[in-house]
């Protein structure tokens, strides 16, 4: 094997590289000043499997260093995901949820931000969430929770204990699993035989169109496209049959999982793989082509950063997201350029970024006198952020956003 492939986690075909971010931290570990000289380090670099067309990283985190009793990530932080969260509930249960006595499961509800929803309905459920914290926050509010990783080991218990699942649901959680292999196993032991299995992640379609180059992150390890779900879904004797494109976190699909003959597919489905197939998707150049394309905008923020400080401009960031790693790391942004950045999240608040080491700074603080500028990293929430801060820019500041290139808005 080169060192610049790796086999694939799904069928064991070769991973070919196409982007190397180099040594990265864990993303969503943010040090104290007690921890900066301890952090895990590893190589980031995404490849695309030449057999099943499955895009993911070539090296894997340890699971439990990145899903751990303070995983910071707390999903009720954005109103916007409030709402996403509450309307797919509620689609869920007046679509899926319908018969008697239904049970939904969720792989990864962090902190019950969607399964709040089923509970008000009086809708059996289950979250299954490894991060001891985030699984505390829901549980306290009433959700039943178990602390665990989904696996099939976890979905052949719960299937004994509960019965089985009209509906396995996950966001933002079914591309942070490399044991894809074994989720669908899972699945396979827990679904009922017309249960579907629904997710949402982050779409490599959108990835690449909007350049949104740093959701690809230590968590990340799968960048799904409708081709590469269904042919998984097929490889474990299930269906894609239906996808549909979703506005949230940069751009999502939220894909929809039966098994194999017992839903008619929607059109949309073999729609979207024609058009991922004119779009060149699978085809190593136009990844490549999009690893230069990050190449050039990361070196041009780099000297926009400079030449702003240079001029004698003061530059903030703003978000301490996950995200913000896999920039600043592959950049070499540290606090000679970006002093500090400000976040919402009480757990981030007073703590380092990874690697980079630039300071966290409460959101409370971030007022008059302002800073002449504020670089958005969490640029998929642009519009609460923007909304919540408008003193700023009505005194004069002025944010930029790197994504899909630079821009001072
Ligand atoms: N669903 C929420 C959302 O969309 O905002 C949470 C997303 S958060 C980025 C990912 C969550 O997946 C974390 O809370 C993490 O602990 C959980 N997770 C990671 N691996 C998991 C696994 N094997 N089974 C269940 N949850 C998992
Ligand atoms: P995310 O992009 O992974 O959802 O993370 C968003 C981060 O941005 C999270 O740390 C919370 C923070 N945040 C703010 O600081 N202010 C805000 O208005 C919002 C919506 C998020
Ligand atoms: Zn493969």
């Amino acid at each position: 094997m080169e060192p610049n492939e790796s086999t694939c986690r799904i069928c064991g075909g070769r991973v070919r590289e196409f982007f190397d971010f180099g040594r990265q931290p864990l993303s969503d570990y943010f040090p104290s000043e007690e921890e900066l000289d301890n952090e895990f380090f590893f190589r980031l670099a995404v490849g695309m499997c030449v057999t099943c067309t499955m895009v993911q990283l070539l090296e894997e985190v340890p699971r439990d260093r990145m899903f751990r009793y303070d995983y910071p990530y707390h999903s009720s932080g954005s109103e916007r995901m409030r709402e996403h969260f509450a309307a797919t509930a509620r689609r869920l249960i007046g679509t899926e949820l319908t018969g008697p006595d239904p049970f939904c499961v969720e792989i990864g509800s962090n902190d019950g931000v969607m399964l709040r929803t089923v509970r008000d309905a009086g809708v059996r459920h289950l979250d299954v969430e490894p991060s001891g914290g985030v699984a505390d926050v829901s549980r306290a509010e009433g959700i039943q929770v178990r602390t665990a990783f989904f696996e099939e080991s976890t979905a052949r218990e719960i299937a004994q204990e509960h019965g089985p699942a009209n509906v396995i649901y996950a966001a933002n959680t079914i591309c942070h699993i490399p044991y894809l292999d074994s989720v669908f196993r899972g699945v396979d032991a827990l679904l009922a035989p017309d249960g579907v299995f629904v997710f949402e992640d982050p779409y490599l379609g959108d990835i690449v169109e909007k350049n949104t180059f740093d959701q690809i992150y230590d968590e990340h390890f799968y960048l799904f496209t409708a081709r590469s779900v269904s042919t998984t879904a097929q490889r474990f004797g299930f269906e894609l049959v239906d996808v549909e494109r979703l506005p949230v976190h940069g751009g999502e699909v939220r894909y929809t999982i039966a098994r194999a003959g017992r839903r008619q597919p929607s059109p949309r489905v073999g729609e979207l793989i024609a058009e991922e197939s004119r779009r060149g998707l699978a085809d190593l150049t136009t990844l490549e082509k999009f690893g230069a394309q990050v190449k050039r905008v990361c070196w041009d923020l780099v000297a926009r950063l400079r030449e702003l400080r240079d001029l004698g401009f003061y530059v903030v960031g703003y978000g301490a997201t996950a995200k913000s790693a896999t920039v600043l790391n592959y950049a070499g942004i540290g606090p000679d350029l970006l002093p500090c950045v400000y976040d919402t999240t009480p757990a981030k608040i007073g703590r380092r970024l990874p690697g980079s080491h630039i300071p966290i700074r409460s959101a409370e603080e971030f007022r008059a006198p302002y800073p002449d500028y504020a670089l958005l990293f969490a640029w998929n929430h642009l519009d609460e952020v923007q909304a919540r801060e408008a003193e700023f820019t009505k005194q004069g500041g002025r944010w930029i956003l790197y994504v899909p290139e630079f821009r001072i808005s």
